[in-house]
């Protein structure tokens, strides 16, 4: 069984063998004011223990029949993860099966590297925490090393933030989308370096033209320079990389629009993308699964005391099973 609750969701999934058994959530309605750790983690420990029992429900299984637990352990909301690791160590203990601390980013990367059959992909992770590319490295341990990352925040919060000052609701990036299907362009700044990028800038000039421009054309704007910059920074690490396969995770990676521009790469040079579904891509229990499934069967090993939380965990510190 895996438990995620890094953020806006609390989520509980049971993998089998890497199979999907169950994959339930309950998420935080975040409304118009964006999300207060305190609140998000009150509500997730309101829910929690519902959305265990529908896990199990779902599977068919029992709760003595789960053989390990796995938790994600970072990056998150310091309260909102404190939450997942009480269960689980909670869980493991009762229960004396093994846990396994887990690194989200790890996790959305995993579950669509399982699913979309790839191998050694170039991997484009956009969240909204973080934004990375990303390849498997042996060295000095087996990690995802990266190439380009964001400079600031990640792609994902900033089209939570345009969604929260432009007073869509709800206030996510999925509201940004819904608007921009109406916009037309407008100039605004595209920040590339390399293989790194940065979304502030593009975030404050789109926030003072707020009032003065229509928020479908800003919308727009936002999602077309901020996904060509990721789409840039991805054809650069392709070439640098040789890499004919790009694995696309990440709450991000469910919007339609950078889909139809990474198509195009593919079309250009013949690289094969790698998707899971909407429901494998949004934060959730089962990628979590997966992995802890991973690292147990190979044998990974910890105390309870070792099982810690950290907010700042890279997705680069994480060893990949
Ligand atoms: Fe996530």
């Amino acid at each position: 069984m895996g438990i995620e609750s890094s953020a806006h969701t609390f989520g509980a999934g049971i993998v089998d063998r890497g199979k999907v058994l169950a994959n339930e959530k309950s998420m935080f309605p975040i409304g118009t004011n964006g999300m207060i750790p305190g609140k998000v983690a009150e509500f997730h420990s309101s829910n929690a223990l519902k959305v265990v029992k529908a896990a199990l429900d779902r599977a068919g299984t029992k709760l003595s029949e789960i053989e390990g637990i796995s938790y994600t352990s970072g990056p998150g909301l310091g309260p909102c993860l404190q939450i997942g690791q009480l269960i689980s160590k909670t869980l493991a203990k009762t229960l004396s099966i093994s846990i396994a601390p887990v690194n989200h980013c790890v996790a959305h990367i995993e579950i669509t590297r399982h699913f979309a059959k790839m191998r050694d992909p170039l991997v484009l992770y956009v969240s909204g925490g973080n934004s990375q590319i990303l390849k498997l490295s042996e060295e000095p341990f087996r990690h995802y090393s990266v190439l380009g990352e964001t400079l600031d925040i990640g792609v994902g919060n900033m089209l939570d933030n345009l969604a929260r000052r432009l007073g869509l609701n709800p206030a996510w990036g999925s509201s940004v989308a819904k608007a921009a299907e109406r916009g037309k362009y407008i100039n605004m700044p595209y920040t590339v370096k390399g293989m790194d990028f940065s979304f502030t800038g593009i975030l404050t000039f789109a926030e003072k033209m707020a009032g003065k421009e229509m928020p479908e054309d800003i919308c727009f704007s936002v999602q077309e320079n901020a996904f060509a910059m990721l789409c840039e920074a991805t054809e650069r690490a392709m070439f640098l990389t040789d890499s004919a396969e790009i694995c696309v995770s990440g709450g991000v990676a469910q919007s339609r629009r950078l889909k139809e521009m990474l198509a195009q790469i593919s079309r250009e040079h013949g690289a094969r993308i790698g998707y899971v579904s909407d429901e494998l891509n949004a934060d959730n229990g089962a990628m979590v699964a997966l992995v802890g499934e991973k690292m147990l069967e190979s044998g990974f090993k910890a105390r309870l005391s070792d099982c810690v939380i950290d907010q700042k965990y890279r997705t680069d510190e994480a060893m990949v099973y």
